[in-house]
């Protein structure tokens, strides 16, 4: 946890922001409901808890069974939680009082859990607006459907408060905290450094495990026990699989087999929640054949190529589609392509070989803030979503600002499904050289991806330690 002052300046901020969006209605009240515990199959057998990450950077408090409430009219702050009885005391030991929880995060107000509920049903029988978020799990979902007396539905859907403001999530508190959580503050970078910096420990780890022979399952749990012991575990599912043309493999029965590669795309998440998030593509027998270096070696002039332009002022989406011009060069080089290079980044002939974009932002999610509108997040107002295979999944696409943090994870991906559909639509027929292109059915995939902070005249790397990235770093890091 922060020092209390930050927690009252990001809820001060908040509500001068909610003031600018304020109309006659009256400006309500803000709330935030941290998450509780989720039982895996029977209460007492929980998952390991994970705070809500807007409630986690307002409310500072992470532990399960709290919700907030910001009185946008009076300034009021209170924290609802419930103090712990001798039962409770038995199986975890003492705790701490609600109102010293509260104390340091610097909310004025603690009260029971159940005055929460009394809270949200007064401000609505007096007619004030109820500003929530939309909610991802479910059980904060059916709680605030229950309070709000709206379909479940409704409570993941964001909508402007006034006028609609009891039937949907509220746009304008949505945009307020996407707003802030964006520009990450200097106690934000250093934590994600931090975060970085285990990540680096566990691909080096996993680097070092990597030799024919080996299950991938036992580089998962090298790779995990890693973060396990110097942070919170990983900020995401483990992906990890020498079939590195599916995306997300979560699938690691394999055993590392010379002539293949491994794609490791992994991170850690500190003690404090923040995410890193890195991928390497790893010859299994330590050196890449020259057709694998090939395209490694287009993947990493990418990769370097988004971080020479990622600067503020600069939409990321036009990062991203830089990188298509790029990669469709290396490619015609190679044969797989040909045309004009402008012409094939029109026709989106880059999302045959990279089907996902550039990268997204991170913070204390991984994707940071996705559970609060994909669009919403990634997108300027002046920008609109493509339908295009590839950019249609570009994740960020704003005009980069300082304190923004982002992914740069180009990747070049044969994905036999895919080639075959497009062959059999004619889809790019006069630019894509399909008879070339199949001779890489059985290639797999490269991902290469570092963390980016947005700075004022560039950015940087995060992380003390810049994994070894050149193929012949990585050759020499495995002899
Ligand atoms: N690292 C997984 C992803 O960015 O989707
Ligand atoms: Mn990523």
């Amino acid at each position: 946890m922060f020092g209390k002052e930050v927690y009252i300046g990001r809820r001060k901020k908040l509500a001068a922001l909610m003031h600018e969006s304020g109309k006659e209605n009256g400006r309500g009240i803000a709330v935030f409901l941290g998450n509780t515990d989720a039982p895996q199959n029977y209460r007492g057998n929980d998952y390991k808890f994970r705070q809500e990450s807007s409630f986690l950077y307002y409310w500072g408090i992470d532990e399960p069974g709290f919700a907030a409430v910001l009185d946008l009219d009076s300034g009021d702050e209170t924290l609802y939680g419930n103090d712990v009885d001798i039962d409770d005391i038995i199986w975890m030991g003492p705790q701490p009082s609600v109102a010293s929880k509260g104390e340091k995060a610097g909310v004025p107000h603690t009260a029971p859990y159940a005055e929460f509920f009394e809270a949200v049903r007064n401000a609505r029988k007096s007619g004030r607006p109820v500003h929530f978020l939309p909610a991802s799990r479910y059980y904060n979902t059916m709680m605030l459907s229950e309070i709000m007396e709206c379909p479940a539905e409704n409570i993941r859907k964001t909508a402007p408060a006034y006028g609609t403001r009891e039937t949907a999530a509220s746009l304008e508190l949505t945009r307020a905290v996407i707003s802030m959580r964006l520009v990450k503050e200097a106690c934000e970078i250093e934590e994600i450094d931090k975060a970085c910096e285990i990540g680096y420990l566990m691909h080096t780890a996993a680097r070092q495990a990597c030799k024919p022979g080996v299950k991938e399952q036992d580089i998962v749990g090298i790779m995990e026990g890693v973060t396990i012991s110097k942070g919170w575990g990983v900020s995401f599912t483990t992906i990890l699989s020498q079939n590195g043309e599916t995306l997300h493999n979560h699938s690691h029965h394999q055993v590392i087999t010379p002539g293949r590669m491994l794609l490791i795309d992994a991170g850690a998440e500190s003690n404090t929640h923040y995410a890193s998030d890195f991928t390497r593509t790893l010859p299994c027998s330590g050196k890449f054949t020259s057709k694998q270096r090939d395209i490694y070696d287009i993947v990493a002039e990418c990769n370097e190529l988004a971080y020479s332009l990622a600067a503020p002022g600069v939409p990321y989406r036009e990062v991203h589609m830089a990188v298509a011009a790029k990669m469709l060069d290396g490619l015609k080089t190679l044969g797989l392509v040909n045309g004009r290079i402008d012409d094939m980044v029109t026709e989106g002939i880059a999302g045959l070989f990279m089907p996902h974009g550039l990268g997204h932002n991170m913070g204390i999610d991984v994707h940071d803030m996705e559970d609060l509108g994909e669009d919403l997040v990634g997108y300027d107002d002046d920008q609109q979503r493509a339908s295009q295979l590839g950019l249609g999944s570009l994740r960020m696409a704003r005009r980069l600002k300082p304190g923004h943090v982002i992914t740069d994870e180009p990747g070049i991906y044969f994905v036999p499904a895919l080639i075959s559909k497009w062959k059999a639509e004619g889809t790019g027929k006069d630019m894509v050289n399909y008879g070339a292109v199949e001779q890489y059915l059985d290639f797999g995939g490269i991902r290469l991806e570092d963390d980016l902070l947005i700075t004022e005249d560039g950015c940087r790397r995060l992380g003390p330690h810049r994994l070894p990235i050149s193929a012949d770093d990585v050759e020499a890091a495995m002899a």
